[in-house]
C-alpha cells in the first residue's frame, strides 16, 4: 500500500461530494473516499447506480470542485489551482461520458467536435494541418478519419460516436483518462470492442484510467486493481484478482454472488441483485452505510464507522467484521 501511495499519479484524498437541496437537507454523495492509482494503471471503481461514482468522477475533473478533500495528479493539488492555471492543467485529464450521442454536439460535424479542445488549449495549427492531427486521431479509434470529419453525430452509430468521443478526449494526449459507464450504453458486442480498444489506446498513449462502471464484469476486464463503493464510500480495494476470488467485504460478496458465470450471450450485469434497496444518500445510515442490508451486522456496525484497513498488503477492507 505504501508504494501505492507514493507512487501515485492521481490520489483522491477524503474526497467528499455534497449537494445541498435545502437549508437543512444534502445529498451525501461521496463521503472521504480515498484511492490512489499509479502512473499507467487502471483503477476500477465499481457500486450500483446511485452510490456516487460520477459525483467521483466530476470531482477529479473539478466540474465542479468537490465539496472537501483533495485530488491530486502528478502532485498538484487540482483545487488549489487557480481558474487560469485549472485551464491549462485540463489537457492533462479529460473524460470519457456514458451517452455517446447525447456527448456530441448533434450540430456540430466531427471535424468541429475535434478541433474545440484544440482550441480551447490554444494549439497553433490551423487548417490542414489541424485537420491532419484530427484526422490521424480519428483513424487511431478505428474510423475512417478522411470521411468521418465533414460528417455529424447522428450519421454514426452508437459504438462510433463513442469512438469520436474517446477521439475528442485524447487528441491533446492526455495524461489520465476519467471513464464514466463509457460502455454501458452500448451493445454487449460493441463493448467488447471499445474496451479492447480503450486497452489499446491505453498502452499506446501510455495513459492511466479511472475506469468507472456499475458492471462488474466490465470493471473485471479493463481493471489492474478494483475499488468497490457503496453508498458515497469505500467499502473494498484489492487487484482484480482479489477483489474476484478472495472478496472479504458482505457488499463485495455480495456483488460478486450477483454475477453469474461469463455468458457471452447474457445480458450485462448490473448491481441490482443485491437485496433490499440502496437507503437515501440523503440520510445515510448511522455507522456502516451497508449494515441495513447486510447479514452479518452486529450493534457496532450500527454505532462506529468502519475505518479502511489492510487485510493483506494491497488488499483494503472498510468493515468491523470482514470474511476470509
Ligand atoms: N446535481 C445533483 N443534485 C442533487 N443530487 C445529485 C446530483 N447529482 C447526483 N445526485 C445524487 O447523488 C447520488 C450519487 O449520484 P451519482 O454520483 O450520479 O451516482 P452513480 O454515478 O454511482 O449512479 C444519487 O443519490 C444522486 O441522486
Ligand atoms: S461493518 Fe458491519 S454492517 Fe458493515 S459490512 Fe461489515 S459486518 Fe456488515
Ligand atoms: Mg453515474
Amino acid at each position: 500500500m505504501k508504494d501505492i501511495v507514493e507512487d501515485a499519479f492521481l490520489s483522491l484524498e477524503d474526497l467528499t461530494v455534497e449537494y445541498r437541496l435545502t437549508r437543512r437537507t444534502r445529498v451525501h454523495a461521496v463521503s472521504g473516499l480515498t484511492v490512489h492509482v499509479k502512473k499507467g494503471e487502471t483503477l476500477g471503481l465499481v457500486g450500483e447506480s446511485g452510490c456516487g461514482k460520477s459525483s467521483a468522477a466530476r470531482a477529479v475533473m473539478q466540474l465542479p470542485r468537490p465539496t472537501s478533500g483533495r485530488v491530486v495528479l502528478d502532485g498538484v493539488d487540482l483545487a488549489s489551482l487557480s481558474h487560469s492555471d485549472l485551464q491549462k492543467a485540463r489537457r492533462r485529464f479529460q473524460m470519457v461520458f456514458q451517452d455517446p450521442i447525447a456527448s456530441l454536439n448533434p450540430r456540430q460535424t466531427v471535424r468541429e467536435i475535434l478541433s474545440a479542445p484544440l482550441e480551447i488549449a490554444r494549439e497553433k495549427e490551423t487548417g490542414e494541418a489541424r485537420d491532419q492531427r484530427i484526422i490521424d486521431m480519428l483513424d487511431r479509434v478505428g474510423l475512417n478519419g478522411e470521411q468521418a470529419l465533414n460528417r455529424r453525430p447522428h450519421e454514426f452509430s452508437g459504438g462510433q460516436c463513442q469512438r469520436i468521443s474517446i477521439a475528442r478526449a485524447l487528441i491533446l494526449r492526455p495524461e489520465l483518462l476519467v471513464c464514466d459507464e463509457a460502455v454501458s450504453a452500448l451493445d454487449v458486442s460493441v463493448q467488447a470492442q471499445t474496451l479492447n480498444l480503450l486497452e489499446d489506446l491505453k498502452l499506446e498513449f501510455g495513459l492511466t484510467m479511472l475506469f468507472i462502471s456499475h458492471d462488474l464484469a466490465v470493471v473485471k476486464h479493463v481493471s489492474d486493481r478494483v475499488a468497490v463503493m457503496y453508498l458515497g464510500m469505500l467499502c473494498e480495494l484489492a487487484d482484480a484478482e482479489t477483489i474476484y476470488r478472495k472478496p472479504a467485504h458482505p457488499y463485495t460478496r455480495n456483488l460478486i454472488a450477483a454475477v453469474p458465470e461469463p455468458d457471452p450471450d447474457a445480458e450485462p450485469n448490473t448491481l441490482e441483485l443485491v437485496p433490499g434497496e440502496l437507503p437515501s444518500p440523503i440520510n445515510p445510515p448511522s455507522g456502516c452505510r451497508f449494515r441495513t442490508r447486510c447479514p452479518l451486522a452486529t450493534d457496532r456496525c450500527a454505532s462506529e464507522v468502519p475505518i479502511a484497513q489492510e487485510l493483506a498488503p494491497g488488499h483494503t477492507v472498510a468493515c468491523h467484521h470482514p470474511m476470509s
